[in-house]
């Protein structure tokens, strides 16, 4: 089985279980603030992203790159954009569909894989908003490329990632509270453990990128990278030492 079908099943059951906050969407409440203009996003796991990162909403034609599950689609859309939300797994697509309905909020859902945005013209959005996901592909060079494609000249990407050094680790060992260093990057899931077994542990398969193809890439697409901040990781021993969480600005000039 392809890694792109593996991961869109593992993620249409991560939905069904309830248990990742990710698939979880949004309250009422979320929707009801940012009608008024209150409202806050995540790019990676804790810090909300700036709101100067953002231009004025009203009319924004935005971009949720692999974003789905209800979460920051509708918020988006409550403050004024014109939202469109992309992603591989139906079932995640299908709680931003839940929560537009609930709310009465228009928000267009395409399914595909991130690294192939064909189903959008050139220079068709305002900003693109890359929630942390290109640790689901195992080449990341062709999303910001097609990324810069379908953005306006003038326009923003907004990206959150691992920092590579999360994945050094053996995560057995990390859950013990023991640091060892085992894997190379880049790193893959499906070469080191195999796909019989992330099945047996009902997850998607993982991929570590070097910074070279997370901030190098950027760059090399066209992007002039403005800003950029780290998160942390809840739960998880290196937290201790290292923020393993990157998010960028980078505007296509
Ligand atoms: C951690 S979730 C991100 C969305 C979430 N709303 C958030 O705030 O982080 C990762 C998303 O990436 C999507 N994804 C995984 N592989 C993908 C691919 N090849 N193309 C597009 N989306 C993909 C998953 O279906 C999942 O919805």
């Amino acid at each position: 089985m392809d890694i792109r079908s593996f991961n869109r099943e593992a993620w249409d059951r991560q939905v069904q279980s309830g248990k990742n906050p990710w698939t979880v969407p949004v309250p009422p409440e979320v929707i009801t603030r940012a009608r008024n203009g209150d409202w806050s996003v995540l790019l990676t796991e804790n810090k909300p992203v700036p709101r100067d990162w953002f231009p004025p909403m009203q009319g924004l034609k935005l971009l949720g790159l692999a974003c789905g599950g209800g979460q920051q689609g509708p918020t988006f859309a409550a403050a004024g954009a014109d939202v469109t939300i992309f992603d591989n797994s139906p079932a995640q697509l299908a709680r931003d569909l839940e929560v537009a309905e609930r709310e009465g909020l228009s928000i267009r859902t395409v399914e595909g894989d991130m690294r192939d945005l064909s189903a959008f013209a050139d220079e068709s959005f305002d900003l693109i908003f890359h929630p942390v996901s290109n640790l689901f592909i195992h080449e990341i060079r062709p999303v910001w490329k097609e990324a810069y494609r379908v953005l306006r000249h003038g326009g923003t990407l907004l990206a959150g990632f691992m920092n590579p050094v999360f994945y050094l680790f053996d995560w057995e060992d990390m859950d013990k509270g023991i640091l060892n260093a085992k894997h190379k990057i880049p790193f893959s899931d499906v070469e080191t453990y195999g796909l019989e077994r992330l099945r047996g542990e009902d997850r998607p398969a993982e991929f570590g990128h070097s910074l070279t193809d997370q901030i190098g890439g950027q760059m090399d697409a066209g992007f002039a990278i403005v800003n950029m901040y780290e998160d942390h990781h809840n739960q998880v021993k290196l937290s201790e030492y290292i923020e393993t969480y990157i998010a960028t600005r980078a505007a296509k000039p």
